[in-house]
């Protein structure tokens, strides 16, 4: 297959009507945040351990069609001696790989963050391409305060965005582009909207002077919200109404699909806001998911680092699938969420 048609066929086994994305490709410190709260130590055995269990789960192919890999699950094998990405595949999955090297503080903007990791990417990404990956992640954060994030991260990072988006396109893996606009911070939804809009102007910008195929690649943004702190939540209806017009004045419509991050969202939250966007009318481009906490935290409640707690942490993780995979028919409803104890 050449590479457009390498690009077109990973588009497509992704953006499938019910199903979308999970992230599970915590960098090392951020697997350790997670572990911590149940109490189990990030070894490399714990982690193979989670991930493999996770990617076993019975039937998650039917709500999700990729999973993000970290580059040292990409390399590790279940008990049975099969290679994650291998597993994955076996799932009816698509496997895909974090790629971005995190992020630092951006020179001469207090405040503001850029992401690394354009060196030597085509080679690793090469590399990741005979492991399996097929599909790639590259993340940039923006602050909000009261003088973040600056022009200077708007433009270097959307720079950077579009520049990994290219180097994946020219190499056959399909890019993700994630702008996440942080949740921390005590703003109103309107400079939320404000700031994502600002964003997303850029990156989209950036991309066309970079020469980005949009057809072959995913967005994934975070929602239009209230800073964490702020003193009102949003309703599900307001965050979609303010998400989907955010989006409708900066992603083209050539883009396939907008897959979601969670960003710091319940899980129960991150379902019921995806849900109100897929009840407003028909938009020009699927609205799905690609869940890191809010797909996996109840898995890991479940879990607590027990290995006879396998078949409930998989029954945990496919339940927030399957209500995500409802989530973008429009049909989910909190009915669905299993009673309180
Ligand atoms: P969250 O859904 O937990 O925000 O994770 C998604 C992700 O991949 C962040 O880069």
């Amino acid at each position: 297959m050449n590479i457009q048609n390498q690009l077109q066929a990973t588009v497509e086994a992704l953006v499938q009507q019910g199903k979308g994305i999970l992230a599970m490709d915590e960098s090392s410190p951020t697997i350790a945040k997670r572990f911590k709260p149940i109490g189990v130590e990030s070894t490399e055995e714990n982690r193979r351990s989670y991930r493999s269990m996770l990617l076993a789960t019975p039937g998650l192919g039917e709500f999700v069609s990729g999973v993000i890999l970290f580059e040292e699950t990409l390399g590790q094998k279940a008990d049975d001696g099969t290679p994650l990405p291998a597993l994955t595949a076996q799932q009816g999955i698509v496997p895909g790989i974090k790629v971005d090297k995190g992020k630092l503080a951006l020179a001469n903007a207090p405040g503001d963050e850029i992401t690394e990791g354009l060196d030597g990417l085509a080679l690793r990404l090469e590399s990741y391409k005979q492991q399996g990956a097929r599909f790639a992640k590259w993340r940039d954060v923006y602050h909000i305060s009261a003088t973040t994030p600056s022009r200077l991260a708007i433009e270097a990072n959307a720079e950077v965005l579009a520049r990994y988006a290219s180097i994946c396109q020219t190499l056959g893996i399909v890019p993700i582009v994630e702008p996440e606009v942080l949740i921390d911070g005590d703003h109103s939804i309107g400079r939320c909207a404000e700031v994502t809009e600002a964003v997303l102007h850029e990156v989209f910008h950036a991309l066309h002077r970079y020469h980005v195929i949009l057809e072959h690649m995913l967005l994934k943004p975070n929602m239009v919200i209230p800073g964490k702190t702020h003193a009102q939540k949003a309703s599900p209806e307001e965050v979609a109404e303010q998400t989907i017009r955010v989006l409708r004045r900066t992603v083209p419509a050539a883009v396939p699909s907008i897959n979601f991050l969670s960003g710091g969202l319940t899980p129960e939250e991150a379902t019921a806001n995806l849900n109100a966007m897929n009840c407003l009318a028909p938009q020009p481009w699927d609205l799905s998911f690609s869940y890191g906490r809010a797909l996996q935290q109840p898995a890991l409640q479940a879990w607590k680092g027990n290995a006879g707690n396998a078949a409930s942490t998989q029954a945990a993780l496919y339940l927030r699938a399957k209500l995500n995979g409802a989530a973008r028919h429009g049909s989910y409803s909190v009915t669905m969420e299993p009673a309180q104890e």
